[in-house]
């Protein structure tokens, strides 16, 4: 097995282009009024369309502006804001002078925030005064104020209107619209190798803190661009509907670049599934002529509760394809999506990627128009993907019927290259476990058939929602309760959300308090350190946790536990103290029998 491929630090440059003109100038050469964005406001029925040429103006004059305000090529910008036109072209505007960009999801809490912000040394920060999701303003400014307060690298803060409502503005802060108008529509692109970094995009892993995960130009805009056309068969003319959020990896290639490098129609979706009703997105397709949607399985769920009508009222036949994302889609929900949602005619693909992978790995398509598609199954590598599933031992599973390790075992453009200002883990979290292959985290099944199925996560990342979420990055925010003197987050199935996060708690000595109050005081803390998807359904104070006689949390234990698999224990043989996993099995029975919590 060749080794050599490994990304060293963003490999081997020597390609030099303006990458950005692939997304923007050379469709405004051959056609300018074709609509870029559909801005999807929050409100139904007012959304707004920003042509080529337009979204060229504004990613100069904000480029323009970036660089006024002292933005280097190579230095690294902050956004934090909702998905809106001029979020886009901050990341364009940051790419087109050569400086990288950090998206933070604006869900994100103010302390998340800093983190990501101090660790990419970022000196500039792009915002919006308010963000608007699902009827509710959200006073996002202000979480960039806080957050700034422990940045000391950060200069300026450059604020955009979302709505009409003044926040208070310090010496730091640049008024985004009122400056960007006095700079001129002109910007020259400058040029890149094709290894230079393009953004960092945080992410989870099984340690407390969270990643930057860095993609550079070229590859990763070809695979984007690419995966956008054949997965989702996508033709010109099209409009591709992807609701994620730009603050997620998802949105970086499937709303931003993958579309707008295919000259393509994006929409740019700021409310929520369920408002005002949860006919939403069902309204938005056929308002919007949408002809391929991609969205994620928990929503599909959420909808799939409250009935057929709410599809049914709307008229869906713009739909061509539709696409899955972000956790595995079980049975009824893939069923009911191609059933209801598309007639049963559209086909479904259920795309398996990652933030490291950069773009879609395994999918349906493309493949034989006539090809079958399994309810559930990612199936069939893409161009140029070749998985590999590997056993315990660090063998190749080579027959088909298996289930292992999932693994990558040749590079392709789309990967990330490295984790900012941290290569060795880079190196030691995806190359280290299997030597010689690219390690996703995640488990496998091939079929007989030869198809892959995604099994879930093998580290200590729950999914929540799709979102990615570190037990460790849990944990050290419960510790972090005076009361608390060990705790354990575990993740378990949830019918809407795939996983959701149940804690197990050790308070200290002498320490007395209600549970319902710990819960409380706990989920507060996890909503101000991440973010509210964060916080947990269920706290369980015990005695203590099942451990080792080495010391070691026995993980294994506690999810059989909140998994309801308690005739499935296995080997218990290595506690150190075989009664507390009793106590935490009738602990688990008195909170989950009344769903108190929950
Ligand atoms: C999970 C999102 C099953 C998986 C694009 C992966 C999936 C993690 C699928 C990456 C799918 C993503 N089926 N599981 N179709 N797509 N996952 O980085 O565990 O936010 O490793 O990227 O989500 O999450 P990330």
């Amino acid at each position: 097995m060749r080794q050599d491929w490994i990304p060293l630090n963003c490999g081997e440059n020597g390609v030099k282009n303006k990458w950005k003109v692939n997304c923007l100038d050379r469709h405004v050469q051959t056609c300018p009024e074709r609509v870029a964005l559909i801005w999807e406001r929050d409100e139904p029925g007012t959304e707004v369309k920003i042509t080529y040429r337009q979204l060229l103006e504004l990613t100069c004059r904000l480029g323009n502006l970036l660089k006024r305000q002292g933005v280097r090529r190579g230095d690294c910008v902050t956004i934090y804001m909702p998905p809106c036109p001029l979020a886009v072209a901050s990341m364009l505007a940051c790419a087109r002078i050569g400086a990288a960009h950090n998206v933070v999801f604006a869900g994100f809490s103010s302390e998340a925030l800093a983190d990501r912000i101090r660790d990419a040394q970022s000196s500039t920060v792009i915002t919006v005064n308010q963000g608007v999701r699902g009827g509710k303003v959200v006073d996002l400014k202000r979480t960039v104020d806080q957050a700034v307060q422990n940045c000391p690298s950060v200069q300026q803060v450059l604020v955009a209107m979302r709505t009409e409502n003044t926040v208070a503005m310090t010496d730091r802060d640049v008024p985004l619209e009122e400056e960007m108008m006095k700079e001129d529509v002109v910007c020259e692109p400058v040029a890149m190798d094709s290894e230079d970094v393009l953004f960092l995009l945080y992410t989870s892993g099984s340690t407390g803190k969270p990643k930057g995960l860095v993609h550079t130009q070229a590859g990763y805009l070809l695979y984007t661009s690419l995966t956008h056309r054949y997965v989702f068969n996508y033709h010109d003319g099209d409009v591709f509907g992807c609701v994620a959020d730009i603050g997620w990896i998802t949105g970086h290639s499937y709303i931003v670049y993958g579309p707008l490098c295919n000259g393509g129609t994006t929409v740019l979706f700021e409310s929520t599934p369920v408002y005002p009703n949860p006919g939403r997105y069902w309204e938005m397709v056929e308002r919007l002529g949408i002809n391929q949607f991609y969205g994620a399985p928990t929503a599909i769920r959420l909808l799939l509760k409250y009935g057929d009508e709410w599809v049914q009222n709307y008229n869906r036949s713009s739909l061509k394809t539709l696409g899955s994302v972000g956790e595995p889609i079980n049975t009824e929900a893939w069923e009911w999506y191609h059933r209801v949602v598309g007639d049963g005619r559209c086909p479904v693909v259920d795309t398996w990627w990652q933030t490291e992978t950069g773009g879609i790995c395994i999918a349906p398509r493309p493949s034989d128009p006539e090809a079958e598609i399994v309810p559930g199954m990612a199936m069939r590598p893409f161009y140029g993907i070749k998985p590999a599933l590997l056993d315990t031992e660090g063998e190749v599973l080579s027959s088909n019927d298996s289930t292992g390790a999932l693994c990558i075992s040749q590079a392709w453009p789309g990967m990330a290259r490295t984790i900012h200002n941290h290569h060795q883990r880079f190196t030691e979290t995806y190359f280290h476990p299997y030597p010689g292959f690219f390690f996703t985290g995640d488990g496998a099944h091939r079929s007989k058939e030869g198809y892959y199925q995604i099994v879930g996560r093998l580290d200590d990342v729950i999914n929540v929602s799709g979102h990615r979420l570190g037990t460790a990055e849990l944990e050290d925010v419960v510790n972090q309760c005076p009361g608390v003197a060990e705790s354990a987050a575990i993740g378990y199935s949830h019918d809407i959300k795939g996983e959701g996060v149940y804690v197990f708690v050790v308070l200290k000595k002498a320490v007395m308090v209600e549970e319902d109050v710990l819960a409380q005081q706990l989920r507060e803390m996890v909503s101000r350190s991440i973010a509210k998807y964060a916080c947990p359904d269920f706290i369980q104070v015990v005695r203590c946790l099942p451990k080792t006689r080495s010391g070691k949390i026995m993980r294994r234990v506690l999810r059989k536990v909140v998994e309801r698999n308690t005739d499935e224990l296995g080997d218990l043989s290595t506690l150190d103290d075989p009664d507390s996993v009793h106590e935490v099995i009738s602990g688990h029975r008195r909170l989950c029998g009344d769903g108190k919590q929950q």
